[in-house]
């Protein structure tokens, strides 16, 4: 049995030596130390052995077994590492390297801050493509044939059927086109014009277009959304009006403008929103019929309602990424 014990310690000591990661540690435990292990398999067999070799033979065996398991304890450690495994030149004191953590663009707070606005009474969020079809830009808005924004000076066209979309609105189209009323959304996105760049426009803005399709939509809804939106954006007492406007598919039609009083300048109204009743003649390009249905819609640019809200005077400041800009917000 000596043997046998020598035997297991000589192959315990060339396997241990060969361990290089916990899997093969434990391959390792499982072989020698576990309840079927060859250590317990010669504490089995004790009892076989001649009585007056038993003390001795129980000795050695204990030994074997302190033996491998503080070897087995000793690799484990240096396996699992920690501190007193690194490289004795690192200095653990050094403070440790910032983590610089992103953050949203001002215009995606924004836009976040509108959504939950109007999510909150009840409006859902749906979004369309930026490459649109002339149809769904402008034919089903009734835009005519000559509109000075239907110009290649205005619209960014791909093809002749193809544009950028000048602005939310054909998301309306769209919605109205796959579902049927009730319709309440918001239709947040990019638009593109084809404008000299200047500190107040910028070929590529965004807009979130608003759209509510039912039984018996009155204007003083619209008006009524509109307010509760401003007051709740710009806080309680914003100073807010209507103007009586145009747009070839809302009737009537309406701008809004609220009170913006940059510090140290004189104040005026800034116009943020354009709205309306959905064009009868709409409403028949869809397929939903205006003696049983009415609607509101309305259209925002995301640049000027933050701008107004955040005192910023240069649109392109939105678009440069220059990183001590953004950090203000
Ligand atoms: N689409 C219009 C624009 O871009 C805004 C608008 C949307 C007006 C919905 C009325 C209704 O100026």
């Amino acid at each position: 049995m000596l043997n046998e014990i020598d035997e297991t310690r000589k192959s315990f000591d060339e396997i241990i030596v060969t361990v290089d990661n916990l899997d093969a540690l434990e391959q390792l435990r499982v072989k020698f130390l576990s309840r079927k292990g060859s250590v317990s398999q010669l504490f089995d067999s004790l009892k076989d052995a001649p009585k007056d070799e038993k003390p001795k033979v129980g000795q050695a065996l204990n030994q074997l077994k302190i033996y491998i398991q503080s070897k087995f304890d000793e690799r484990k450690e240096k396996l699992e590492g920690g501190a007193r495994n690194l490289d004795p030149n690192l200095d653990l004191s050094l403070p440790g390297r910032k983590q610089i953590l992103g953050s949203k663009h001002i215009l995606t707070q924004t836009l976040d801050e509108i959504m939950n606005i109007f999510k909150g009474i009840g409006f859902s969020v749906s979004e369309g493509p930026e490459l649109e079809s002339d149809y769904y830009n402008f034919e089903a808005l009734n835009f005519p044939a000559d509109h000075p924004a239907r110009d290649m000076q205005d619209t960014f066209f791909v093809t002749e059927e193809f544009l950028l979309r000048t602005h939310t609105s054909p998301v309306q189209v769209r919605l109205m086109t796959e579902r049927k009323p009730p319709l309440r959304s918001i239709m947040p996105g990019k638009v593109f014009r084809n404008e000299a760049i200047s500190a107040k426009s910028y070929c590529l803005f965004h807009q979130v277009e608003g759209l509510y399709v039912d039984t018996d939509v009155t204007f003083a809804e619209l008006k009524g959304t509109l307010v509760a939106f401003v007051k709740q954006f710009y806080g309680e007492d914003i100073p807010y009006r209507f103007r009586a406007s145009f747009f070839p598919f809302t009737e009537p039609s309406a701008e809004m403008d609220v009170w913006w009083q940059p510090k140290g300048k004189e104040g005026r109204w800034l116009e943020i929103l354009g709205c309306g009743m959905v064009d009868p003649q709409v409403l028949m390009n869809v397929g939903i019929d205006p003696e049983k249905y009415t609607g509101y819609a309305f259209g925002m640019g995301i640049e000027r309602t933050a701008m107004r809200k955040y005192g910023i005077d240069d649109i392109r400041t939105l678009f440069d990424n220059d990183k001590r800009f953004l950090t203000q917000f």
